[in-house]
C-alpha cells in the first residue's frame, strides 16, 4: 500500500491585521461578541499588492524550500480556493508559472469550500505516481467578498494561504472520505458579481437592462448569504460524523490521535464536539482566533503552524476535518 506524506510545508499570512475592535468602527458590534460567539480576535486581510496569487506563490515557494524537493521534480499542482483571482487561467496554472514548474503536469483549481484541502488531499493520493511529488495549496482571499453592511458575516472571515509538498510513498497509511449535500446548498451560498444572469442578460446595454420579476439582481458585487444556526447544526454533525468515520477507517480511536486539526470556522463548533466525545482540548488544534475562517486555507494554516513548531514529529498520526459550503465535509488521516 502506498500514500501520501507532507514533507515540506509554507504559509502566506497577509499584511493587513483587523482586529475585532477595528470591525467596531464600521459596523454595530463589538469585540466582546465577536470573541465569545466565535472564537476570532483578528484577521488579515490583503494589503497593497496582495492578491490571492501572490499569497499563493508565496506560500508555495516556502513549502518547495522546506521539502528539499527541487522544482522539476513536481509533477502535480492543485489550489483549493473559492477566490480565486482569475476563473482563467486557473491560480494552480499561474503558480505554475511563477514558480517555474514544470510544464506538460497536471495543474487545476478545486472548489469544495471549506472542505477544499481535504478533498486536494484525496485527489493528490489518486494522481500522484509511485515516489512523485505535488504541490497542494489552500488559499483564499474572503475579503473581497465580504459585505460590511452584515455583520452576522463580514466579522468571520480572513485571508491567507498554506501549502503542502507530498510524496507519495510505499508503506505510508493514508485515509480519507469525501461528502457532499447539494439539496442544502442554499444554508452558504456566495454569488459571484454577474455570474447570475444569462449571458445575453449581460450583453445587454445597461439602460435597458432591467430586474423582472424572480430574476436574482445584479449589483456587481459579491453576495454572501448565510443561514448561521442551521450551518452551526450542521457543522458539528458532519464533524461528529467525519470524526467517526476516520476511526472506522484508520482504526485508530480519536482519544489515540495526535491531533485532530479541523476546519477552523467557530470556536463552538469545536468545542461542542470536543465535549460530546469527552477529548481534552489539546487534541483540537485551533489557531482562528488569529485569523477567523479563512476557508480552503484554514486547515492547511493549521497544519503549517505545527509543522513550524516542530510538533509534527515522524509517525506523529493526524485527522484533518473539513466542513463547509456546498454543503460539503470530507476527513483524511495523515502519517508524518
Ligand atoms: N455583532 C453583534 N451582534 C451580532 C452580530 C455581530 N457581528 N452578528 C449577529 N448579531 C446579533 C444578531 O443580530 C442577533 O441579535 P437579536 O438576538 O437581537 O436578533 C444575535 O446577535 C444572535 O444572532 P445569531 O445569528 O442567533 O447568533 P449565533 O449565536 O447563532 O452566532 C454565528 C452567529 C457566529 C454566525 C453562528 O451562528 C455560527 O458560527 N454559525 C456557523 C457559521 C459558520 O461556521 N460558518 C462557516 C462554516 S461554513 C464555511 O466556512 C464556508
Amino acid at each position: 500500500m502506498s500514500g501520501i506524506q507532507i514533507i515540506g510545508m509554507g504559509h502566506a499570512v497577509p499584511s493587513v491585521c483587523v482586529t475585532n475592535t477595528d470591525l467596531k468602527k464600521v459596523m454595530e458590534t463589538s469585540e466582546e461578541w465577536i470573541r465569545t460567539r466565535t472564537g476570532i480576535c483578528e484577521r488579515r486581510f490583503c494589503g497593497e499588492g496582495e492578491s490571492l496569487v501572490t499569497l499563493a506563490v508565496r506560500a508555495s515557494e516556502e513549502a518547495i524550500a522546506s521539502s528539499g524537493v527541487r522544482k522539476e521534480k513536481i509533477c502535480l499542482v492543485i489550489t483549493a480556493t473559492v477566490t480565486p483571482d482569475y476563473q482563467v487561467p486557473s491560480t494552480s496554472c499561474l503558480v505554475q508559472e511563477k514558480l517555474g514548474l514544470p510544464s506538460g503536469i497536471p495543474a487545476f483549481d478545486l472548489n469544495a469550500a471549506c472542505s477544499g484541502f481535504v478533498y486536494g488531499l484525496s485527489l493528490v493520493q489518486a494522481l500522484l505516481p509511485e515516489n512523485g511529488f505535488a504541490l497542494l495549496i489552500g488559499a483564499e482571499q474572503l475579503s473581497r467578498m465580504l459585505d460590511f453592511s452584515d455583520r452576522s458575516t463580514a466579522v468571520l472571515f480572513g485571508d491567507g494561504a498554506a501549502a503542502a509538498v507530498l510524496q507519495k510513498k510505499a508503506g505510508v497509511v493514508f485515509y480519507s472520505h469525501l461528502a457532499a449535500d447539494g439539496n442544502r446548498n442554499a444554508l452558504w451560498a456566495a454569488s459571484a458579481p454577474a455570474n447570475r444572469l444569462p449571458a445575453w442578460k449581460n450583453a445587454a446595454p445597461q439602460e435597458e437592462e432591467e430586474t423582472a420579476g424572480g430574476e436574482p439582481e445584479d449589483t456587481g458585487k459579491y453576495k454572501i448569504h448565510m443561514d448561521g444556526r442551521a450551518v452551526f447544526r450542521f457543522a458539528v454533525r458532519a464533524l461528529s460524523e467525519e470524526l467517526r468515520e476516520l476511526e472506522k477507517q484508520s482504526g485508530i480511536p480519536a482519544e489515540e490521535i495526535d491531533q485532530i486539526v479541523c476546519h477552523q470556522a467557530n470556536q463552538r463548533i469545536l468545542d461542542y464536539v470536543r465535549k460530546e466525545r469527552g477529548l481534552p482540548e489539546e487534541k483540537f488544534y485551533r489557531n482562528l482566533d488569529r485569523y477567523g475562517n479563512t476557508s480552503g486555507a484554514s486547515i492547511p494554516l493549521a497544519l503549517y503552524d505545527l509543522w513550524s513548531a516542530g510538533n509534527l514529529e515522524p509517525g506523529t498520526r493526524i485527522f484533518c476535518i473539513g466542513f463547509g459550503a456546498g454543503l460539503t465535509w470530507a476527513g483524511a488521516c495523515l502519517t508524518f
